[in-house]
């Protein structure tokens, strides 16, 4: 059996392990095993998306924790590298974007074992972003890149990357959101909440919550629209911190139309998603749920590493200021049109597993070409 770690440490990375995982164990061939960083550790970030997505328990976990960029990628590293001592894996397959992915890509390539990036080729052309770094990095230092579109294997190719290293497989999220689906559709989170109309909004974004006066612009967007429609606010540890920090936090959890509650997990969440009027987030996942669920979506920022969500889909880039105004507009009632992009089509998983057992059968050449100069 070829043992391979499936590596994830943050909450996005969840939903786009678990197909893979699942579709890997149901080969004759492959030995999947679940490496957790431990960068989300909260239950509500981490564990809550185990259950939802039937994930086994973690085969290792490094239980890195939060600290600064340096410290935490470094943690990751270091951790990663011991367990590759102790139990090497065939293969490494990262996820995403966030500093785990980055950390054990770095730990494979040069422990010579061959890594592959899931999501990868994303560019939003903004180095400002902790994630674009990692993205860029990320997909330099690994042997195969499987990214979700075509604007995606645009971005590799005018990086240099050879064409052998990249396979189009698709959106790996939308395997985990179509397989979901019956469940999703039976949650009831809005009524939960005695909601049937309303906006979701979700923030956490370093540009946006770290600076206190965006932070307050967005808190003040928040209670205009929630002046029409009612928003509710599932909060991230980070922004629960700076609204804290920022004494935003107390008259916001009084404020009645916004309704601040606890992140939710995959299933509960995405029933809120898809119920909602409109979604004001800063997020990257959701732009393409939304986008898949045909939910006007308005993005907090000012680029998009997924321009196909724009221009497929039903995602708006806005600024701060523009939240209420804009989010009127969006949730008027003809405003879903779920989107139709060429392999969103909960069939991923299996293209990467075909694409991945057939690259490690001829891996040993692969990695002569790859890294000739250690060859
Ligand atoms: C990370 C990812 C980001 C992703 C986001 C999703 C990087 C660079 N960023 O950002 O791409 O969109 O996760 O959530 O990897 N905290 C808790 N409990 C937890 C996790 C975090 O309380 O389980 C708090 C800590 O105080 C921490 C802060 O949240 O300092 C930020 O967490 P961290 O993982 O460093 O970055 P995120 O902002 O979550």
């Amino acid at each position: 059996m070829t043992r391979i770690h499936l590596i994830a440490g943050a909450r996005p990375n969840f939903m786009k392990v678990a197909p893979l995982y699942h579709a890997l164990t149901a080969t004759p061939w492959a030995e999947p095993v679940l490496v957790h960083t431990g960068q989300h550790y909260d239950a509500a970030m981490s564990d809550a998306f185990f259950a939802d997505l039937a994930l086994p328990a973690p085969d290792h976990h490094l239980g890195v924790g939060s600290a600064g960029h340096a410290e935490q990628t470094a943690r990751v590293m270091s951790g990663y590298d011991a367990l590759c001592d102790r139990a090497p894996p065939d293969a490494t397959v990262v996820v995403g974007d966030v500093n785990s992915t980055l950390a054990c890509a770095l730990v494979a390539a040069k422990r010579r074992i061959p890594v592959a990036h899931l999501e990868a080729g994303l560019r939003a052309g903004d180095r400002g972003m902790p994630e674009e770094i990692n993205r860029i990095l990320t997909d330099h230092a690994c042997d195969l890149l499987w990214p979700p579109s075509d604007d995606a294997v645009a971005n590799l190719r005018a990086e240099g990357i050879p064409e052998h290293r990249i396979a189009l497989v698709g959106n790996i999220m939308i395997d985990s959101l179509v397989a979901l689906w019956p469940r999703i559709a039976a949650e009831g989170t809005a009524a939960a909440l005695g909601l049937s109309r309303y906006v979701v909004a979700t923030f956490h974004r370093p540009a946006n919550v770290d600076d206190p006066a965006c932070l307050r612009t967005i808190v003040g967007e928040l209670r205009r629209v929630a002046l029409e429609d009612p928003v509710v606010l599932p909060l991230h540890p980070r922004t629960a911190a700076r609204l804290e920090a920022a004494e935003l936090l107390e008259s916001l959890r009084a404020d009645c139309g916004v309704r601040v509650i606890e992140p939710l997990g995959y299933i509960a969440f995405l029933n809120l998603v898809s119920g909602a009027a409109a979604v004001v987030t800063d997020s990257g996942g959701i732009q393409e749920e939304t986008s898949y669920l045909g939910i006007p979506c308005l993005t907090v920022r000012p680029n998009t590493e997924r321009p196909v969500t724009v221009t497929h889909g039903t995602n708006r880039l806005i600024a701060p200021a523009e939240i209420a105004e804009r989010a009127r507009a969006a949730a008027a009632p003809d405003c879903r049109r779920p989107a139709q992009i060429p392999l969103w089509d909960g069939r991923t998983a299996g293209r990467v597993e075909a694409s991945l057992r057939a690259f490690l059968a001829t891996a040993g050449d692969t990695a002569q070409t790859v890294h000739p100069a250690n060859g």
